[in-house]
């Protein structure tokens, strides 16, 4: 049983500026702005310069909630990064993030879920909440997947982003929680669908990886896409289950941002109006864990939730991995 309910204090972000846009990639790969569009949904994204890793931008969001709430470094006892683009195997991103802000008396650790990350990450701190173990965490969800793309590869190029985004988390009254319900899942025999092969245990980095190109993002778009609509619906449905929600009691849906194609298949089923389910893929493309929590922040940002609304943030990545949370604003 929860000791104490969560409360959602202020979230932020932090985006690199330089854009690239469809027509850009049109002069590096054999594509077009009509065909990432009608495909994709993707009109441009963001991307950091060789200087800025994962905990440059994770920390640049961090700012942002905690001048937000007047919040000091020293008060945060938790941080943890969900990321599948740390600075370095080791030590973890949050450590990174730790240092930048001078939070140093904070517990830091990284939850690798790829896309579902955010709210994996987001899953673990509400339980040491709950369990009254830690009263204020940080939890980010930061990216830079551009690092990890194969500009070589078409089919791949045109869809990822860099984004950080983050969300400040204190001890409340049990009853006064904002966090009403997470549901996670994963399904490890559909690890082939998307990986990056090179550069881990399996496959130290070597002249033969490097030759193959193992050092960046593989995947298997079609059958992902399947997978993915089921996954997304499944989610969805289970998170508001668990809260005893409808889909029409939601303000507003937040959906991973892999492909407009895949949210309109959720949003169909579902039985959403478009103004009720929140798309920004066009700017960013996808920023994997970074997405949702960006969504979010914007979302609030943007005046699209206002305080005592309900949403929902729903997510599905490499793993393959998937994940939603409904949470009162
Ligand atoms: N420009 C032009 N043509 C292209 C491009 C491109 N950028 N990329 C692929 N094509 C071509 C292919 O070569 C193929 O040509 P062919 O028919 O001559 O062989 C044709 O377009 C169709 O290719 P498909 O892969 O079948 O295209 P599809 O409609 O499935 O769209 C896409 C591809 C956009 C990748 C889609 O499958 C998708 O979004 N899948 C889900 C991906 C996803 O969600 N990934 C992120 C997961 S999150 C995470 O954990 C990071």
């Amino acid at each position: 049983m929860a000791k104490y309910g969560v409360k959602i204090l202020a979230t932020g972000s932090f985006l690199p500026e330089k854009v690239l846009t469809n027509k850009d990639l049109e002069r590096m790969v054999d594509t077009t702005d009509e065909w990432i569009t009608t495909r994709t949904g993707i009109k441009e994204r963001r991307i950091t310069d060789e200087n800025t890793a994962t905990s440059d931008l994770a920390i640049g969001a961090s700012k942002v909630v905690l001048q937000q709430t007047g919040t000091s470094p020293e008060e945060i006892d938790l941080i943890i990064v969900a990321t599948i683009t740390p600075d370095m195997l080791f030590p973890s991103t949050a450590c990174f993030v730790q240092k930048g802000l001078g939070a140093k008396n904070a517990v830091c650790f990284d939850v690798l879920a790829a896309c579902s990350g955010f709210i994996y990450a987001l899953a673990c701190a509400k339980n040491f909440i709950e369990s009254g173990v830690y009263k204020n965490a940080l939890v980010i969800g930061a990216e830079t997947l551009t690092k990890i793309t194969d500009w070589q590869d078409r089919s791949t190029c045109v869809l990822f982003g860099d984004g950080a985004g983050a969300v400040l988390l204190t001890r409340t009254d049990e009853d006064k929680s904002s966090i009403l319900s997470v549901y996670l899942g994963a399904d490890g025999n559909q690890d082939d669908l998307l990986k990056l092969p090179g550069g881990g245990s399996r496959k130290p980095f070597s002249k033969d990886v490097l030759d193959k190109r193992l050092q960046y993002i593989s995947m298997n778009g079609r059958q992902l896409f399947k997978s993915a609509v089921i996954k997304m619906i499944e989610a969805s449905e289970k998170a508001l289950e668990m809260c005893g929600r409808k889909p029409e009691d939601l303000a507003l849906l937040i959906p991973h941002q892999a492909n407009l194609r895949i949210i309109d298949a959720l949003r169909e089923r579902i039985s959403l109006p478009k103004e009720k389910v929140f798309v920004n893929l066009d700017k960013y493309g996808n920023m994997s864990s970074a997405t949702t929590i960006i969504g979010l922040d914007e979302a609030i940002r943007e005046g699209r939730v206002k305080s005592g609304d309900l949403v929902e943030l729903v997510a599905f990545g490499g793993g393959l991995t998937w994940a939603a949370t409904v949470i009162r604003i």
